[in-house]
């Protein structure tokens, strides 16, 4: 076994900037496999062109023998598995793709992970990691004044992702139980930073509010998530993998609870101070409640105490200074924008937001 990691969906958001963070603070040789679906963009990781400890392949996570041949022949000490099928509303609109990617995937990595692990010396398999990166999603919806989700809260998914996330979380703890395979999951809430495609919420709005088009808040925006910045989810990944007990799940979250329609207001006045508006006005003005998402979730929040207990991490950015960051990224490469808005973006950009009239 080699000091290399295998990542999967490493040129999707998180995983991009989880890459970047591993060869910048750990800097040990990083195999990036990724089928580049429309949400990966190799230009994430344009950087590394060159850097002899960064590898892609392209491939699916689905295809046993690619992953079964890439784990014999690089020789990881542990993967890190982001590859997924992540928008709630596309799960909506086409939930086929999310089985086959986050339940069928997810399977065919840990049996391939398996045996691949079997095969190690009992050091080796004693030092091995198989991360799964998964969501609060799978514990579905809080009311008002609930407490955060705990690590033993009962999964209880809403939408087609989130059902696919928890089956995929419940086969990674499976596969520790049965198989003593050292599986360790990490629940996060929503990541916003560089790199996270404009179909989310926090750069979809950045992108309209600069270009003057409308800011489709769903329902009567006062849904609550709960907002981390990415790097911070990278280091708690990194810490995880270090020093994380196999078999245990730990929660990420940014403790930082705002409303959707909090979010959407912050980033208009963002965008205002750095781009005066000249002759359209304050950027509020472009704010236009549109029909809910089905069985929209209320509230995520996190209960972190575990990993910062056990671990010692906590988030290092607050949310008013990662927005501000995110939407200075976003102003300052207009050109990776433009990159990741392909006909396919617009054509679902257009299917999912003419069936959202205003309310
Ligand atoms: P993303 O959609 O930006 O990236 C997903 C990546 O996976 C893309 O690069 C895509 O090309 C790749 N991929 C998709 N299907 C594949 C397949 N069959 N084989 C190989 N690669 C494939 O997603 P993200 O926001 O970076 O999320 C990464 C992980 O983190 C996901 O597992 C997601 O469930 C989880 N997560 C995301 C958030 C968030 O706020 N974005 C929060 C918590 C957890
Ligand atoms: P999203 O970024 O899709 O993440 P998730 O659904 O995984 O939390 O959405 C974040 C919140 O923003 C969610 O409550 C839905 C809402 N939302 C809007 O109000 N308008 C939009 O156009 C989008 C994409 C999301």
């Amino acid at each position: 076994m080699r000091d290399a990691i295998l990542v999967t969906g490493g040129s999707g958001f998180i995983g991009s900037n989880f890459i970047l963070n591993w060869i910048e603070c750990v800097g040990s040789p990083v195999v990036n496999l990724d089928l580049l679906t429309y949400a990966g963009n190799p230009a994430n990781l344009s950087s590394l062109q060159g850097d002899p400890r960064y590898r892609f392949i392209r491939g699916d996570i689905c295809d046993s023998e690619l992953a079964g041949s890439l784990l014999r022949e690089h020789q990881p000490c542990a993967i890190v598995h982001f590859a997924a099928e992540s928008h709630v509303d596309r799960s909506i609109a086409s939930p086929g793709a999310f089985l086959r990617t986050n339940v069928e995937g997810t399977c065919v990595l840990l049996e391939q992970a398996r045996r691949y692990w079997s095969s190690l010396s009992l050091a080796d398999q004693h030092a091995f990691r198989f991360l799964h990166i998964s969501t609060d999603e799978v514990y579905g919806s809080l009311g008002p004044s609930d407490p955060p989700f705990i690590e033993s809260a009962p999964y209880a998914p809403n939408s087609p992702y989130a059902a696919s996330k928890a089956a995929a979380d419940h086969f990674a703890r499976a596969y520790f139980r049965t198989c003593g395979l050292p599986v360790l999951t990490t629940n996060c809430s929503n990541n916003y930073g560089p790199f996270q495609f404009p179909e989310k919420l926090i750069p979809l709005m950045i992108l309209n509010a600069l270009e003057g088009k409308p800011l489709p808040v769903y329902g009567d925006g006062l849904q609550v998530r709960d907002w981390l910045y990415v790097d911070d989810h990278c280091a708690a990944i990194r810490a995880v993998l270090q020093d994380g007990r196999a078999g245990e799940t730990y929660h990420i979250g940014g403790s930082s609870e705002r409303t959707n329609i909090h979010v959407v207001k912050a980033i208009c006045d963002l965008v205002d101070e750095m781009v005066p508006p000249v002759s359209t006005g304050p950027r509020r003005n472009l704010i236009a409640t549109v029909k809910d998402r089905p069985g929209h979730d209320r509230r995520y929040a996190m209960d972190t105490s575990k990993i910062r207990r056990e671990l010692g991490w906590q988030p290092s950015i607050v949310f008013e200074t990662g927005l501000r960051k995110t939407v200075r990224w976003y102003l300052d490469h207009p050109e990776w924008t433009e990159g990741v808005r392909t006909g396919a973006y617009l054509e679902w950009i257009q299917q999912n937001y003419t069936r959202r009239p205003e309310r």
